[in-house]
């Protein structure tokens, strides 16, 4: 059976792409949910209905575990799809607990970049509230940058100075980790590396993710049931035009 990645759009890709990596026998549904993309700026009550419009389609599809490859969406839905389906739901969230860690060993500060939505949740202030006991995280929403993703813009100069212009109210000296905490945002890597010193980290919570979901299928013996194949839906239509699937390759490559 399939593994489902699941995002509001090209943003999962970036959690696709590690899974390729560290499951490579596994055959896999990625569904961008492009009719509603952007999430990150829209109300809990719509997003919560996109999503489950999306896993109710994916699990029509038949798999053994759904990946919300969204901080967002898992930030709003997560508990209440566990609660719904029967197979496994993995969840991304911002890798704010690991950035912590490291920076508070480096007297230096954590910045977090996200979508809104994901930024005003309780599950975030939640996750903070946990770990920054000497209140050492910074926050930041760039809904623009899941627009310019959408567009395949990533090292635009309309990107750079968006970066600038949003970052120019921190002190960029401070930030030993940025924590990207939204899935489209490590395309954006060598656009923000322009603007952060070369030690400061840029995390992400792909890797952690794609562990759990090994650990998750090994726990009940349902690993290596595919070759690394790929079936790429965009809001339940099956993509089968060469262009479009080839932009999918070249994003995973870039990665
Ligand atoms: N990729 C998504 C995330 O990780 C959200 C992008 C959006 O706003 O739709 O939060």
């Amino acid at each position: 059976m399939k593994i489902g990645i699941f995002d509001s759009g090209i943003g999962g890709i970036t959690v696709l792409h590690q899974a390729l990596k560290l499951l490579p026998n596994e055959d896999y549904i990625y569904y961008a949910d492009t009719m509603n993309v952007p999430y990150g700026e829209k109300s809990k009550e719509a997003v919560k209905q996109y999503i489950f419009e999306a896993v109710d389609f994916i699990a029509r599809q038949g798999v053994k575990a759904v990946v919300i490859a969204c901080n967002t969406a898992t930030s709003v839905a997560v508990e209440d799809l566990r609660a719904k389906y029967s197979f496994p739901v993995l969840g991304i969230e911002p890798a704010v607990k690991p950035a912590v860690q490291i920076s508070e060993a480096l007297g230096k500060r954590v910045l977090v970049l996200a979508t809104s939505l994901t930024l005003k949740e309780k599950k975030f202030h939640d996750l903070v509230d946990r770990i920054d006991s000497h209140a050492i995280v910074d926050k930041l929403p760039l809904p623009n940058l899941v627009q310019f993703a959408e567009r395949f813009q990533f090292n635009e100069d309309a990107v750079i100075g968006y970066l600038e212009d949003q970052l120019s109210p921190f002190d960029l000296k401070q930030y030993g980790t940025v924590v990207l905490g939204c899935t489209h945002f490590p395309f954006f890597k060598g656009s923000l590396r322009k603007l952060f010193a070369d030690d400061v980290l840029l995390m992400d919570g792909s890797v952690g993710t794609v562990k759990n979901l090994k650990r998750v299928l090994e726990a009940s013996n349902r690993t290596n049931e595919g070759t690394g194949q790929v079936t790429f839906y965009t809001s339940g239509v099956k993509v089968e035009d060469e262009g479009a699937l080839s932009k999918y390759h070249r994003l995973l490559e870039m990665l």
